[in-house]
């Protein structure tokens, strides 16, 4: 077991990796070849990655791939998605060209309100809290006037606060409950500068107020932070078409299709094990676009899943129905994204990816993410009830397990042309590559 190290992070980079090859690598020179193959030849541009992170000692690469064809409200859209997953961009090109033929998709944003809290415990009642909240109200606003002047001259600021009295689930618990518009920033810094000023005032007055007795003038403040679970910012996503329009597959017809797809949703809308694989395969899309575009695939994910349990049971996030012969499939969810700061100036393929969707505002990208994972979700759903899923997932596959074996580009001419008639399996690729080389 390698000994535990002091001031590691005061190493610099060179000595970090050396550090690490000699103390967790039995071939320690073949360790720092590895990681140094990835550190970028641009100085520049690998000091910015550098200083992204601490203790960073190489850069980890995923794969940028571009879905075109999304028809979004009319207007078309080349979407990126960075992604490891094999057959995530096709599926999405696939579903996007499906459905452009049909109209395309409607989005629309529901709502873009945002949420912090600030924790704390007072040890008096909810009436003498409740006064003494109301009486310092405008201070709130106002001690934080430094922090809101530039967010309000963009349209945005705090929108309401709110006392939630919390006792009957922990005792003395209170917050302040804040709601924030934050326009096209995802508005993270500027929530809790706000809220830990909240907090500031909140103790500061109440060692102030003559009604509150010594023991309540301590209100213990836990912490200020905002919260990732956002019901309302919210965006919905659509498709739909007559059922006569649905054929794509010679096996079935547009009618039994509609039925089993219709079936698949509601299975993940009363199944929690269904449910978390098929909001998965919605994720499959949504994290690649928020990645791509610098955001919190983190923050969405946690927001996102909390969202699909909000009744108390874990379900489908998307829902699907054929009413009067028309097909309609959607989706609403949460998501709360920036289209300015933190990243998005700083990563040039962040910088890259905003550009190819237009430089959207935070709405537009919420809508362009929504879609993605909408089109995910048909794409598994389209497979899962036709031809199975591993048909299509198994030929991606296919140039990993060559490339896994080292397959020269003959070898994987000759695979490819031999998998096109038969079965692909991981066990079959290995066989078949065995019979070449022998
Ligand atoms: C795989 O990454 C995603 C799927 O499992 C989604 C689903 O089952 O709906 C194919």
């Amino acid at each position: 077991m390698t000994k535990a190290v002091s001031g590691f992070s005061k190493l610099s980079k060179e000595e970090k990796v050396q550090w690490i090859a000699e103390h967790h690598f039995s071939n320690p020179e073949q360790a720092v070849a590895v990681l140094k193959k990835y550190w970028n030849s641009d100085a520049e541009l690998q000091k910015l990655h550098d200083e992204f992170i601490e203790n960073t000692i190489s850069n980890f690469y995923l794969p940028l791939g571009v879905a075109p064809n999304f028809l979004i409200n009319g207007k078309n859209y080349t979407i990126p998605m960075a992604i490891e997953e094999s057959s995530v961009v096709a599926a999405a090109s696939k579903a996007a060209k499906f459905w452009a033929h049909r109209g395309g998709f409607k989005t629309t944003v529901l709502g873009t309100e945002k949420i912090g809290q600030v924790h704390f415990m007072f040890p008096g009642s909810f009436e003498t809290l409740h006064a003494f909240f109301t009486s310092i109200t405008p201070k709130l606003y106002s001690e934080t006037e430094s922090i809101t002047k530039n967010m309000q001259k963009r349209g945005g600021g705090i929108l309401d606060i709110e006392l939630r009295d919390k006792t009957s689930e922990l005792e003395n618990y209170y917050q302040l409950h804040a709601t924030f518009e934050t326009k096209d920033s995802m508005g993270a810094n500027f929530i809790n500068s706000c809220l830990e000023q909240f907090a500031k005032t909140l103790k500061e007055e109440a060692q102030k107020y003559t009604a509150f007795s010594d023991e309540e003038k301590n209100i213990q403040i836990i912490m200020s932070i905002l919260s990732n679970f956002v019901p309302n910012c919210l965006v919905r996503a659509e498709v739909s078409c007559p059922v006569a329009e649905l054929k794509e597959d010679k096996n079935i017809s547009q009618e039994e299709f509609a039925e089993k797809f219709v079936r698949a949703v509601q299975i993940a809308e009363i199944e929690p094990y269904r449910a978390v694989t098929h909001n998965k395969g919605i994720m499959n899309g949504i994290d690649a676009v928020i990645i791509a575009s610098g955001n919190d695939f983190r923050a969405v994910e946690a927001g996102i899943h909390a969202f699909a349990s909000r009744n108390g049971k874990y379900t489908s996030l998307s829902h699907a129905k054929v009413e009067n012969g028309i097909f309609t499939f959607w989706m609403e969810i949460p998501l709360a994204l920036g289209t300015v700061g933190g990243l998005t100036t700083l990563h040039p393929l962040v910088k890259a990816s905003l550009e190819m969707l237009g430089n959207p505002t935070a709405e537009e990208l919420m809508q362009i993410v929504a879609v993605a994972g909408l089109a995910q979700n048909f794409a598994a759903l389209r497979s899962l009830t036709t031809t199975g899923i591993q048909q299509g997932h198994m030929k991606m596959h296919l140039m990993n397990i060559l490339n896994q074996f080292k397959a020269t580009e003959e070898e994987k001419k000759q695979v490819i042309k031999y998998f096109e008639k038969n079965t692909v399996s991981h066990s079959g690729v290995v066989d078949y590559l065995e019979s070449l080389r022998n």
